[in-house]
């Protein structure tokens, strides 16, 4: 089994910024958001989407709800610059309903049993200390919040890496295959994941491998597990 190997935390350099937001994850986020979707109460009104990057979930999750409310967390101010192009190329009506946060996790001044969902695409694997997500989950949750979670999953070799990359970026800027090849060995497995969770009282939530290199986090935060 590959050893993980931790990459830099934020996306915080303009040309891996551009190179993100340009390519074409329509597939995987669109499948994140059917989950979403499919997991979250249609009466849901106020998301935290972590790690949004370009906004593209966000956006895609506003445009399936229309009294959807989402606030867009990242740290890194040229993917937020990424995101405010996108959401400037949106009627008003929906790019006024999610909000740009520029803040790096963990960020104590967050409002405690905000948000009735919590979403996140590709952070995880991002985090040096994984439980920096799951921590900020229990606190900015309201009880019986919805939570969703995708990552990369770490494949067993360098070359079953590299064969990832091969397959699903061969086109795509150096700057771009070079991070997803990263980001791979960074990931962490199902198991690795399911630990996480155990250790802040997630252990009944599900993980499953929904593509050969994703894997879906689904729970919901039960009262006595909100703002612990
Ligand atoms: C691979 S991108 C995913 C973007 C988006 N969720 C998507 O699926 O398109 C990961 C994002 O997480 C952000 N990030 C990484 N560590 C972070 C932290 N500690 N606090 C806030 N944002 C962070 C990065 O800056 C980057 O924009």
């Amino acid at each position: 089994m590959m050893q993980r190997v931790p990459e830099p935390e934020l996306m915080d350099a303009v040309e891996q910024a551009e190179a993100y937001a340009a390519a074409d994850f329509s597939s995987p986020n669109g499948a994140f958001v059917e989950q979403v979707l499919a997991a979250m109460p249609r009466s849901t009104q106020r998301l935290l989407d972590l790690g949004c990057g370009p906004a593209d979930i966000c956006i895609r999750l506003a445009r399936a709800l229309p009294r959807l409310t989402v606030d867009a967390l990242d740290g890194s101010r040229p993917m937020l610059d990424c995101a405010r192009r996108a959401l400037g190329a949106e009627p008003r009506d929906l790019s006024t309903r999610i909000r740009l946060l520029e803040r790096q996790l963990p960020d104590p001044t967050l409002e405690r049993q905000a948000y009735d969902a919590v979403t996140s695409n590709s952070l995880l694997h991002h985090l040096h200390d994984p439980q920096v997500l799951w921590q900020t989950v229990t606190k900015v949750a309201s009880p019986g919040a919805t939570v969703i979670v995708m990552d990369l999953l770490r494949p067993d070799s360098t070359s079953a890496a590299e064969a990832i990359v091969a397959r699903y970026a061969a086109d795509e800027p150096e700057v771009l295959k070079q991070d997803f090849y990263n980001s791979l060995r960074a990931a962490f497995t199902p198991d690795e994941v399911r630990a996480q969770l155990a250790e802040v009282g997630f252990s009944h939530w599900a993980v499953t491998v929904v593509s050969d290199r994703h894997l879906l986090v689904c729970g919901r935060v039960s009262a006595d597990q909100a703002a612990l």
